[in-house]
């Protein structure tokens, strides 16, 4: 078999075989392959697509490129959750705890990764003291003893994608949605969970602008989980502006608390639930969505969510009293609002604007080697469809360094829209796909 054949195959419209798919992602891995001719293979492929069968081809042989999660110590059916990403996704903070707090175990491994915030990892790192440097022994028995662990990403999970990712990332080969679709894919079959929800975002802040895409690509990523025999199911959630009100890593974990105990933002806990019930539906602990939805609502209400972050966050290491007293979480020192200029109601915000101004304030990090100040960021106190008057405060905006307040309330306030109409309420859940 020849490279060359295989890119001038796909070139001319063919459809691979699954032999040369492997040979592709086996010759690419082990570094036989070289960058110019898996580059070509990408643009073949970015133009001419993929069928369902190659899709899912590539999705395994990626999978199968190192190591895979064993997670067969833990007792129960494991479900896995995976969200596209956007700005003010705090989901996992409050949604593993609602979850495991039903019965569901929750293992998980995630990373820090560029972004307008950190990742799961860094925002937990706001508890002081808490680590995701676990043994794998550590964490299948904090699993099975608690009902949840998160561990930092050791193991060497799919290497053909993130080989293949840093090369599409600089080729302009990313957004095609079969090559989107097998690479999240691949790096959650080899997680290890026998279920799996997806959160696919849309909108301005998400990977996704339009609700076409965002159902195309939930649909192909479900499709590919069930051909890999996984209980697989999506939904399509908006991301036209931040999720919740918080965006800044301990101000996201001070709102997913709040949401623990009953006081969370409309949208955020229509996430979690929506998202909870298809986990506890999937795990065995729910017969149907309806039921699985007060499940959650009760571990909300009589605390136990709240306890078990606390439970978690304690057997990482961490100081669990900042759960019961957020005051304990990173403080910005400098805290001021940003206010209206003008009447009217907030017809639409440029979240992935939002975005970069808590990467500006310190937020996120632009490179791997960045640091990352866990203390700012911004708390919005309008969104779209609220009425506003001049003078009042759309955001409070949390900065350590005067001049990058300053430069991250100019570019806020011009992600604002505000007119005279009420725009028309969208829903914020645009789909499941059970
Ligand atoms: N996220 C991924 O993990 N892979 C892609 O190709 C795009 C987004």
């Amino acid at each position: 078999m020849r490279m060359y054949d295989i890119i001038m195959k796909k070139r001319n419209g063919g459809e691979l075989s699954e032999e040369e798919i492997r040979f592709f992602v086996r010759g690419y891995t082990a570094g036989e392959i070289p960058d110019y001719q898996a580059a070509a293979l990408m643009m073949a492929i970015y133009f001419r697509k993929m069928s369902e069968r190659e899709t899912f081809a590539l999705t395994m042989a990626m999978a199968e490129s190192g190591d895979r999660l064993d997670l067969s110590a833990i007792k129960g059916v494991k479900v896995d959750k995976h969200s596209t990403g956007g700005v003010g996704d705090k989901t996992s903070l409050a949604l593993a705890p609602m979850v495991a707090a039903c019965g569901v175990p929750v293992a998980k491994m995630s990373g820090r990764g560029l972004g307008h915030t950190g990742g799961t990892i860094d925002k937990l790192e706001s508890f002081a003291g808490f680590t995701t440097a676990l043994t794998t022994k550590q964490f299948l028995t904090n699993v099975n003893e608690i009902g949840i662990a998160i561990m930092g990403q050791t193991a060497d999970l799919a290497p053909a994608d993130k080989k293949l990712y840093a090369l599409r990332d600089v080729t302009a080969t990313v957004d095609n949605m079969s090559l989107i679709a097998s690479s999240i894919m691949s790096k959650k079959l080899a997680a290890g969970a026998d279920a799996i929800v997806l959160d696919v975002k849309t909108g301005s802040g998400a990977f996704m602008k339009t609700e076409e895409d965002a159902f195309a690509l939930a649909e192909e990523m479900v499709k590919i989980g069930r051909n890999a025999g996984r209980n697989t199911s999506a939904v399509i959630s908006d991301m036209d502006q931040p999720l919740g009100c918080a965006v800044g890593n301990a101000l996201e974990v001070a709102e997913a608390i709040e949401t623990l105990k009953g006081n969370g933002p409309a949208d955020f806990v229509e996430l979690c639930l929506t998202l909870g019930s298809r986990m506890l539906v999937a795990g065995g602990a729910a017969g149907e969505d309806a039921e699985a939805r007060e499940m959650l609502s009760s571990v909300i209400g009589d605390g136990s969510a709240l306890d078990k972050l606390a439970a978690f966050v304690e057997a990482q290491g961490g100081d669990a009293r900042a759960v019961y007293d957020t005051e304990l979480l990173p403080k910005a020192s400098i805290v001021e609002p940003a206010v209206s200029f003008c009447d009217g109601y907030v017809r639409s915000i440029a979240c992935d604007e939002i975005g970069i101004c808590s990467l500006i304030l310190g937020g996120g990090r632009e490179t791997k080697e960045s640091g990352i100040d866990l203390s700012v960021g911004l708390v919005l106190k309008k969104k779209v469809g609220d009425q506003v008057t001049k003078g009042e405060p759309l955001a409070y905006l949390y900065a350590n360094d005067q001049g990058k307040l300053s430069q991250a309330r100019e570019r806020f306030l011009n992600a604002y829209v505000i007119g005279g109409e009420e725009p028309k309420k969208r829903p914020f859940i645009k789909g499941v796909l059970r």
